[in-house]
């Protein structure tokens, strides 16, 4: 059997795993903050959406979070968590344990979901990490990342989006063993530093983001208008991925200020 988790799994390569390997691909969710995980699918659920039964260790209730309009009385609200697998907090760091241990010692998630009729609960956005755009379109960077990591030469991406602007702007990090071939076999000639700094690389791979995009539903004001192209990969060594490799997106903002600004410029000229 195979056990998934860490970030939702797009239903496309869900299907592909199951088919091919002809074994059991459960989809797990949790954080390291309730040891790894609190619902997991059920044998026999050929289903994916990051949808999952809770873990019998487990307790899970959804908080109301008016702001986004997810109310626990119609079965959405934040994921929060109780049970002998959440954490007894952050080494010596009351205040941050504190934000995400209530007194009654629930582990306060930070992702927003919604229970189905059958029992199951399904993740379907992100309580931090949302804003609104300029003309106050809600955006959630990550399920943009979730769909636009797909395009073939993509290793890492960071979504910015500023709520004095009307678009997105993204940072992209080629993965260096597969752009160079793709960038070839497009006619771009050079090694992975060079094709870095090709502006038509860069239109390449922004066509490709877009086109997935578009497949997968996006809304136009969910598209990136401009990227960067970065030569080095985000690390826990450079503070840009916590341990855990989530992208860390305040220091990402912060080290790429002067970045996102040129995006912003040049897209306004
Ligand atoms: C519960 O319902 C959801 C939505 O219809 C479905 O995707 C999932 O497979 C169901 N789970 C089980 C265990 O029946
Ligand atoms: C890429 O362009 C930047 C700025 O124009 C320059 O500093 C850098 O040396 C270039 N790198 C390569 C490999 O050409």
């Amino acid at each position: 059997m195979i056990i998934t988790g860490a970030a939702p799994v797009s239903p496309t390569v869900l299907g592909f795993l199951r088919a091919a390997l002809g074994c059991q691909v459960y989809e797990a969710y949790g954080q390291t903050e309730c040891t790894a995980g609190c619902t997991y699918t059920t044998p026999g659920d050929w289903t994916s959406g990051h949808v999952g039964a809770p873990l019998p260790c487990n307790l899970i209730k959804l908080v109301d979070v008016p702001e986004k309009n997810y109310y626990a009385s119609k079965g959405e609200g934040e994921v929060c968590v109780k049970g002998p697998n959440v954490f007894k907090g952050y080494l010596k760091d009351p205040e941050r344990t504190a934000e995400t241990l209530d007194a009654d010692d629930w582990l306060h998630t930070g992702d927003i979901g919604k229970w189905l009729p059958n029992g199951t609960l399904k993740i379907i956005d992100r309580k931090k990490h949302i804003f609104k755009l300029a003309q106050g379109e809600y955006i959630s960077p990550e399920k943009i990342e979730s769909i636009y990591i797909r395009s073939e030469p993509v290793s890492q991406l960071y979504i910015h989006g500023d709520s004095l602007q009307s678009c997105l702007v993204g940072i992209v990090v080629p993965d260096p063993e597969v752009m160079p071939s793709w960038a070839h076999k497009k006619g771009f000639p050079g090694n992975f530093d060079d094709l870095c700094n090709n502006t038509n690389v860069k239109k390449a791979i922004l066509d490709d983001m877009v086109r997935l995009g578009k497949s997968s539903g996006l809304h136009s004001f969910e598209q990136v208008k401009d990227i960067y192209i970065h030569n080095e990969m985000f690390s826990i060594q450079n503070g840009l991925l916590t341990p855990t490799l989530k992208a860390k997106r305040p220091e990402l903002k912060e080290y790429f200020k002067e970045k996102i600004e040129e995006l912003y410029t040049n897209i306004s000229m």
